[in-house]
């Protein structure tokens, strides 16, 4: 494959939620041997990199979102040797290793924050966002923290408030202060002394808050099922531009290495998103592009965002696709689970680096979560919207055996009721598995480096049908896809088509040869190599 692409730009990312991906201490909680046990499966998988959420020292008020040592492992995870074993053996097999950076905010346990809660002339004091209160009593401002409630927590010890974007547990790092940047940058030397071969920046859009702290306004468009956190808009919590000054310093750091990556976790419009990329390469190599979560599972919604990502996108920026994380209901509950394998194929068929969701190479499915076994802070904090991320938290599953062969002990969350037939043993062998999809996708895009790297050209968006040709050097493919339950037959005018059908998400119809006309069954996707 042409070598003028970088490992990111023709690889493929794997989410692990540590918690929940493998247990070896039968302690309930998966941890680092596990994942050193699952890199083999990784490895036959055919992923490229993986980036694991956060494994530092942590109370756990957000599951390790919440640092209280940036430069350690969290003993529940294992130790700092566990650590540089899993990045030499991932290394051994060709595997890079992307870590959680969280600089937004830390714990309240972080010692940076018990020195500057001590008292208003402690040195730290103004390492995070302390203001009096407002004239009249009450919080400095109106914002509001992502969790619900008042984002500023009255500290009776000192009498003024600290700025907390999520949990009273997480208070936010003022990186307005040179002490701050300096301390945070650090971290991040620390780790790529160790051989991290990249971070996603947690929270990125947050990291500074307006220097003259004016209320958000109301947002227009709010609906209650969408929690007080929207009931206004971020104006002045979010994507400040100032932002792109730190990370500009960030990727100077990391630039200083080589080949490592920096994506940033960024919940914004695309015109937005894009602009994290930096002038001339000095953001983030890969603003995460969720837009694939957000948007109605239709061929014209799905074509006009592929166009108009495609169209935003400045030159030298690579482009990037997500279709679930930690903090989204699980695919194969949001689109079924007939459409999750056409969305598979969506996936690992775009122009751009695919992040995949452990999991959802099996088809794990949301698993609802009795109210007394209820562990996310934010369903605890905003109850019975949905907005608790529990659900696509639950653990891998592995085989039929006992909790899936998770864990010896009692799982932190339960399993899935259908785990007994949704596991990676079962689906392994099996020829028509989702889990022998993802592998022929994965298996495909390596081989082909058209679906890597190639150009992305719009055929056809009606209907329930998407159709585009990834197109690099003389190979040309035609992926086909139909979004819905009802057989479709597409007549290709704009385009000579001639070829044969590779894959099918059906997993039966390789060999096919396919002229002008192509048939769909009700939720099959096809990937063609024409002339
Ligand atoms: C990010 C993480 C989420 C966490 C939040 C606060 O959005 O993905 O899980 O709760 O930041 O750190």
């Amino acid at each position: 494959m042409n070598e003028t692409f970088r490992w990111w730009q023709r690889g493929i990312i794997y989410q692990i939620y540590p918690r929940s991906f493998m247990d070896r201490n039968g302690d309930g909680i998966g941890d680092l041997p596990g994942i050193i046990s699952k890199l083999g499966y990784l490895q036959w998988l055919g992923i490229d990199a993986i980036w694991i959420s956060p494994i530092f020292p942590s109370p756990m008020a957000d599951f390790g979102y919440d640092v209280a040592d940036y430069t350690d492992i969290h003993p529940l995870f294992g130790t700092l040797a566990d650590f540089e074993r899993l990045v030499a053996e991932a290394h051994r097999r060709q595997l890079t290793v992307i870590l959680d950076y969280v600089p937004n905010h830390t714990s309240d346990q972080h010692p940076w924050f018990s020195e500057s809660r001590s008292s208003r002339d402690n040195p730290k004091r103004h390492w995070y966002i302390w203001r009096d209160a407002a004239p009249g009593g009450g919080p400095p401002n109106n914002w509001i923290s992502v969790f619900g409630g008042s984002a500023w927590e009255w500290d009776a010890a000192t009498r003024q408030y600290y700025y907390h974007a999520y949990l009273k547990e997480q208070p936010d790092l003022n990186w307005r202060h040179p002490a701050v940047q300096t301390a945070m940058l650090d971290v991040l030397r620390f780790w790529l002394d160790r051989g991290v071969d990249g971070f996603r920046i947690d929270a990125l859009r947050q990291l500074i808050k307006d220097d003259r702290f004016r209320d958000n306004p109301p947002n227009p468009a709010y609906r209650a099922d969408q929690g007080p956190y929207h009931t206004l808009l971020p104006l002045y919590t979010t994507d400040r531009p100032e932002v792109l000054d730190m990370v500009a310093r960030m990727r100077h750091l990391v630039d200083q290495y080589d080949a490592r990556l920096l994506i940033g976790e960024l919940y914004l419009p695309i015109d937005r998103l894009v602009t994290y990329y930096g002038v001339g390469g000095s953001g983030v190599h890969l603003p995460f592009n969720f837009h694939l979560i957000l948007v109605p599972w239709q061929a014209r919604q799905i074509a006009a965002l592929i166009e108009t990502y495609e169209a935003a996108l400045p030159a030298e920026a690579w482009p990037n696709w997500v279709l679930g994380n930690h903090d989204q209901h699980r695919l194969t509950s949001r689109v079924g689970l007939a459409q999750a394998r056409v969305a598979a194929m969506l996936l690992l068929t775009l122009r751009g680096t695919p992040t995949l969701y452990y999991g959802d190479e099996i088809g794990m499915r949301d698993v609802a979560i009795p109210p007394e076994l209820v562990q996310d802070p934010w369903e605890k904090n905003v109850p019975g919207l949905g907005l608790g991320r529990d659900p696509e938290r639950t653990p891998m599953q592995w085989d039929s055996r006992p909790n899936a062969s998770f864990t010896t002990g009692i799982p932190w969350l339960p399993l899935a009721a259908d785990y007994p037939v949704v596991n990676v043993a079962v689906q392994h062998d099996d020829p028509t598995s989702m889990l022998t999809l993802y592998r022929r996708l994965i298996e495909l895009r390596r081989e082909a480096p058209a679906l890597a790297v190639g150009s992305y050209a719009p055929i056809e968006a009606s209907g329930d049908l998407l159709a585009y040709i990834r197109s690099h050097a003389d190979q040309r493919w035609l992926v086909a896809l139909n979004l819905g339950p009802q057989p479709q037959r597409f007549d290709a005018r704009r385009v000579e088509i001639q070829g044969r059908i590779v894959l099918s998400t059906h997993l039966d119809r390789a060999g096919e040869v396919v002229r002008q006309t192509i048939t769909l069954r009700g939720d099959e996707g096809i990937i063609i190599t024409l002339g």
